[in-house]
């Protein structure tokens, strides 16, 4: 089985990133051969900035693998490390109708932030469908905000059948948790780099700490029971918590007696606990500065020899070759 994601380049990870793409994807390793990749050619969709791209690979890079992504295991690569996939998104732009992509939610959302309404961010999802298609990826671990991507990928993937035979390409299928399709951010909106309201997976402890304060609470006083629905705080906390400690954490909140920052400092124990062995595996990874240039180059080979294998069939099934 050929299970495949890819992480855009666009800023540090954060805990939505992990529980909704990371862990599923580092999990599933145990089950096919994974093809995980950083996408560089997608983060610069939305920003222009050479010395913060370069930097941010680096980061997704080193985030990535002290997560537990083992490259003796699966294929780590960057996105743009083979540019073959460029060719096989032009190939599904010929068969991709403008409708598909003026419904898509993404785009919408980002021109509303302010990103330039540029051609590849419209094409995005096109090349997304070619990220996936390029390596017959079986099974796609995303959060939910990419469901209507993997929509739209198994659409172009029927067109390319139709219009060239079946077999042309693979379909996929994405694998959503619902206990972690969304993971909710500080201020209570989706976990988002663009919503600067993250907890990032790794960092300086105390800035960590500072930021799980910032969670925004009504104005419950000490004494008063708490309302535990739509509660971030618990929504964060049972991620990280162990399940008596979860249940302690609800009923003082229905008892009453304790007071929002007691909960916040539970939270935040709990999550710098939680990645504890990750940033163990970070620093050692860091100390070897060779290392990840090394994954990252065994696997664009490997995901080369794959791309050239698939692409080469696209080729022949559309009269190309
Ligand atoms: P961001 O929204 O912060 O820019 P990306 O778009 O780079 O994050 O997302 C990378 C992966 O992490 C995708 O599979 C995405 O669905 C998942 N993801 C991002 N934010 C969340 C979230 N808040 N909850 C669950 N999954 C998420
Ligand atoms: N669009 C994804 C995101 O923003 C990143 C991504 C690019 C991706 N290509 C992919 C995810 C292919 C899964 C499969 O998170």
């Amino acid at each position: 089985m050929r299970i495949l994601t890819g992480l855009q380049a666009s800023g540090k990870l954060h805990v939505g990133n992990y529980f909704g793409a990371m862990k599923p994807a580092v999990e599933l390793q145990q089950q096919g051969e994974g093809f995980y990749f950083i996408a560089d050619y997608h983060a610069m969709t939305s920003r222009h900035d050479a010395v913060a791209l370069k930097e941010n690979i680096r980061e997704v890079a080193i985030d990535f693998l002290a997560c537990g992504l083992d490259p003796e295991k699966s294929v780590f690569f960057r996105q743009s490390a083979v540019p073959e996939v460029n060719e096989l998104a032009w190939i599904l732009s010929t068969v991709c109708p403008m409708p598909l992509l003026a419904k898509c939610h993404s785009y919408k959302d980002k021109v509303s932030q302010g990103i330039s309404p540029n051609h590849a961010l419209y094409a995005y999802p096109v090349l997304m469908a070619a990220d996936i298609l390029l390596y017959d990826s079986q099974k796609v671990p995303v959060g939910k905000d990419q469901k209507q991507h993997l929509e739209v990928t198994r659409s172009l993937a029927t067109k390319l059948n139709e219009a060239y035979g079946e077999g042309t390409a693979v379909m996929p299928e994405a694998i959503i948790k619902e206990e972690t399709e969304l993971i909710i951010g500080l201020d209570g909106r989706k976990m988002s780099k663009s919503y600067d309201n993250t907890l990032p997976i790794f960092g300086e402890e105390k800035q960590l700490r500072k930021l799980v304060m910032k969670i925004v609470t009504d104005s419950t006083p000490v004494e008063d029971p708490k309302p535990t629905e739509n509660s971030t705080i618990i929504a964060l906390y049972q991620l990280f918590a162990s399940e008596a400690d979860l249940a302690s954490m609800i009923s003082d909140h229905q008892r009453g007696g304790c007071g929002y920052g007691d909960f916040k400092k539970r939270l935040a124990d709990a999550y710098w606990d939680y990645f504890s062995e990750m940033r163990k595996r970070r620093e050692e990874i860091i100390k070897d500065p060779g290392y990840v240039d090394q994954v990252l180059t065994n696997g664009a080979n490997r995901a080369r020899e794959e791309a050239a294998k698939v692409l080469g069939r696209i080729r022949r099934a559309v009269g190309l070759a």
